[in-house]
């Protein structure tokens, strides 16, 4: 990926500003983001978790009530899960995200005539996610997913958010999460982002080990996979390592089966045989 003799400390000067700290903070910032997960992989990703959100449920004629947890701006994503949404106009999508901006940019893809369906079943709700499960019913959701956002939960909220998903799924119903990584080894750099250990960069051929809850962040490039292109503004991230050791203990004290692992292993065959993107998952099911 680097030219001979190139280090990290080679890059362009970190352009960000310390004032925004998280890019869903500001709504340049949140925009640049959902235009930079446009990408092939993260698209794929989604895809991922659509054949596992759909998995159980392709028969359900009863409504579906689901949440996206951190849903972020793409509701462009999820077609199958869409479309069985819509098969049944009492089914409900809560799309749950603490930033107002990311909201308005899933707005604006239901405004478009392709998604303007989606907007019967979505309905857009600006909320801490542990606040809004505070809130549901008990035992009202068939389903939560969480892309790409588990490990934005510290450690201390991390036993909070098991409890509440075990009070409002229900009997059956399933947590699908995507899993940064499920090592407490990071290496410094993946496809879209400089990972930091302790705030610090470090250099290309090093790894680092994280402890049990401990904090990293992640620093985005400004063109996916291309760590040359320097860093979008606003795009440090701090996010949260919990291993599956902790997960499994989690998840047993609250009452749910666990599953952790690449997604492949959750779907039959034919469902990743055209897409072979490696991402590791996490599902809960409340027993
Ligand atoms: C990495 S993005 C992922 C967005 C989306 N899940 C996706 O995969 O495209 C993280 C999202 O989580 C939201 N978020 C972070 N902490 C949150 C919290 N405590 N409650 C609700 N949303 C949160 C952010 O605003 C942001 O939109």
């Amino acid at each position: 990926m680097f030219g001979e003799g190139q280090s990290y400390e080679s890059y362009p000067e970190d352009p960000i500003k310390e004032e925004i700290r998280n890019y869903w903070e500001n709504p340049e910032t949140a925009r640049a983001f959902s235009e930079l997960q446009q990408n092939e992989k993260n698209q794929q990703v989604s895809e991922a978790v659509d054949d596992i959100m759909m998995f159980g449920l392709e028969a359900q004629e009863e409504p579906i009530q689901a949440a996206n947890l951190g849903a972020g701006a793409h509701i462009d994503r999820y077609h199958q899960f869409f479309e069985k949404l819509e098969e049944n106009v009492d089914s409900k999508f809560d799309w749950v995200d603490s930033s107002p901006y990311m909201l308005e940019l899933a707005q604006e893809y239901l405004l478009k005539d392709q998604y303007s369906e989606r907007g019967k079943v979505v309905e857009l709700i600006n909320s801490d996610m542990l606040d809004y499960l505070d809130n549901r019913p008990n035992e009202a959701l068939d389903l939560a997913v969480m892309q790409y956002t588990l490990d934005h939960i510290d450690d201390n909220s991390l036993d909070r958010l098991f409890n509440l998903l075990s009070q409002k799924l229900k009997q059956g119903g399933r947590l699908v999460s995507t899993l940064t990584t499920v090592s407490p080894e990071i290496d410094s750099i993946s496809t879209n982002a400089r990972f930091l250990h302790q705030g610090q960069e470090f250099p290309d051929n090093e790894t680092r080990f994280l402890q049990e809850g401990e904090k990293f962040s992640l620093k985005f490039f400004k063109e996916s996979g291309n760590p040359e292109s320097g860093y979008l503004e606003g795009g440090v991230t701090d996010k949260y390592y919990h291993s599956p050791e902790r997960l499994e203990s989690l998840a047993k004290e609250h009452g749910f089966d666990i599953s952790i692992g690449d997604w492949k292993e959750q779907v039959p065959r034919e469902k990743w045989q055209d897409n072979d993107v490696e991402q590791n998952v996490m599902i809960l099911t409340k027993n």
